[in-house]
C-alpha cells in the first residue's frame, strides 16, 4: 500500500472499535438451504434466495443453452451493439408478468433505482423518501439536484405533510421500497397511491423483496394491493427471488425510451450475458408454472416467525419472510451471529449504518427450500444461543 493511502487504516481502526467493520462471508459451495462455509456444512438462514431458484436445474439449463446459442458475453453496452434479440425477449416477458406496457433491464437492482431517479429528477423539482429507503434509493436521490424531504418509516401523515409542503415545485416524486429490506414489513402502498392521486406526484416502489414473494404468482406489491395502472414506476430485481441477476424498471414504453437515452448506469454498462437473460426468463416461467415453491416460502415463512415468536425474540413488525431477531447494540448482534454458526446456522448479523444503532438484529430469511426439519433445528439453535445470551 502506498502512503497515501494509509488514512484508510485509521478509518478501519474507527470501524473495528465501533464493531462495525465488516468481512465478507464466503460459501465454498452453491446457494442453497446447507451450504458449505469455513469448511462445514452450516444451515443459510440469510439469503434472498427465496424461492431456491438460485441452484435451480431448470434455471442451469437454460443458461447453458443461451451459451450455446448466443456465446457467453455481450460484448457492447446496449445503446451501442450489445442488445441481443434475447434481452429484448426478458423485457417483454417482465412486463407481461408486471402488467405493463414494457420493462427496462439494467444490470443490478442498484443500478435500476440511481440510474431513473437520476434521470427523472433535476433541480426545480422534489423527491419524497420514506426514511427507512434502500441504500440504492437513496444513492440515486443523492444524484439528482432536486430536493428531498425524507418522511418518518411508513408515516402516512408524514408523507401527507411532505407532499403539501411540496406544492410548489415542478414535479413531485414519492418513492419507497414495497417490502423493507431490513425489516420486512410492507409500505401501505394503497394509501400512497392515494395521496399521489390527490397531490399530482409520481409514484415510484421498489419491489425488490416483493417479486416472487407477494401478490398473484408473486407478480410483487402492485398486485398484492391490486393497484394496477395507480403505481407509475415499477422498480424490481431479478436477483433475489428470482435467482439471478438484474434491476428492471416495469412502465410504459416511453419510459422506456427516455430511461435508454438518459439513465446514466444504463447508458454507461455493458449488457448481461445473454444466459443471464434466458435464465432469467426460465425463473418467471417457474414462478408462474410452478406455484410449490411461492407455497412452501409461505409456510416455512408462518411457521418460522410463529417459532421465535414462541421462543420471545422481538421480530419487530415483519409480514414476510424477512424476519429481523432485533437485540439492541451492534455488539450483541455479531455476538448472537457467531453463536448460531457455532452450531452450525448463518444468520447474519445486520448493524449501523444499514439499521439504528440500538437496533442492530441478526436478520432472517426463510426460503422455499428449507425443510420443516431445516427450520426445527434453527428454532432450536436460536433457543439455544437467546438463553445463553440472556436476550430471551
Ligand atoms: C430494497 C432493495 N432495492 C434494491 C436492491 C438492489 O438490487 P441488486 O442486488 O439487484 O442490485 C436491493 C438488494 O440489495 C434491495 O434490497
Amino acid at each position: 500500500m502506498t502512503e497515501r493511502l494509509n488514512f484508510l487504516l485509521e478509518i478501519i481502526e474507527d470501524l473495528k472499535n465501533q464493531n462495525l467493520f465488516i468481512t465478507l462471508p464466503v460459501l465454498q459451495s452453491e446457494q442453497k438451504n446447507w451450504v458449505k462455509m469455513e469448511d462445514k456444512e452450516v444451515l443459510m438462514l440469510s439469503s434472498n434466495n427465496y424461492l431456491g431458484f438460485a441452484n435451480h436445474p431448470r434455471l442451469r439449463k437454460a443458461a447453458k443453452e443461451a451459451i450455446d446459442r448466443w456465446g457467453f458475453g455481450a460484448g457492447a453496452v446496449r445503446q451501442i451493439a450489445g442488445t441481443m434479440e434475447i434481452h429484448l425477449q426478458l423485457e417483454k416477458m417482465l412486463a407481461k408478468f408486471k402488467h405493463t406496457e414494457d420493462s427496462l433491464v439494467f444490470t443490478a437492482g442498484i443500478a435500476a433505482n440511481r440510474g431513473t431517479i437520476q434521470a427523472l429528477m433535476d433541480a426545480g423539482d422534489v423527491i419524497i423518501s420514506d426514511e427507512l429507503n434502500h441504500g440504492s434509493i437513496i444513492d440515486g436521490v443523492r444524484l439528482t439536484k432536486a430536493e428531498r424531504k425524507i418522511y418518518p418509516h411508513l408515516d402516512m401523515e408524514g408523507l401527507k405533510k411532505a407532499l403539501e409542503e411540496s406544492k410548489n415545485f415542478r414535479r413531485r416524486l414519492v418513492v419507497s421500497d414495497g417490502v423493507f429490506s431490513m425489516d420486512g414489513d410492507i409500505a401501505p402502498l394503497d394509501q400512497m397511491a392515494e395521496l399521489c392521486e390527490q397531490y399530482d406526484a409520481i409514484l415510484m416502489v421498489d419491489d425488490a423483496h416483493g417479486d416472487g414473494v407477494l401478490g398473484k404468482d408473486g407478480r410483487g406489491i402492485v398486485s398484492h394491493f391490486n393497484l394496477h395502472g395507480r403505481v407509475d414506476i415499477e422498480m424490481g430485481t431479478l436477483s433475489k427471488a428470482f435467482g439471478c441477476l438484474g434491476g428492471y424498471i416495469a412502465s410504459d414504453a416511453i419510459l422506456k425510451s427516455f430511461l435508454i437515452n438518459k439513465a446514466r448506469s444504463f447508458i454507461f454498462t455493458t449488457a448481461h450475458p445473454p444466459a443471464v437473460a434466458a435464465a432469467c426468463m426460465e425463473a418467471i416461467r417457474m414462478v408462474q408454472d410452478e406455484p410449490q415453491h411461492f407455497q412452501n416460502l409461505w409456510k416455512n415463512t408462518k411457521y418460522f416467525k410463529e417459532g421465535l415468536q414462541k421462543l420471545g425474540f422481538n421480530i419487530g413488525n415483519s409480514k414476510t419472510p424477512i424476519t429481523p431477531v432485533i437485540v439492541g447494540e451492534s455488539a450483541r448482534a455479531q455476538e448472537l451471529s457467531k453463536a448460531m454458526f457455532k452450531e452450525n446456522v448463518f444468520v447474519k448479523p445486520i448493524v449501523f449504518p444499514l439499521v439504528a444503532k440500538d437496533k442492530a438484529r441478526v436478520r432472517t430469511i426463510v426460503t422455499a427450500q428449507h425443510t420443516k426439519e431445516d427450520l426445527d433445528f434453527a428454532l432450536e439453535k436460536f433457543g439455544k444461543a437467546g438463553k445463553m445470551m440472556g436476550i430471551i
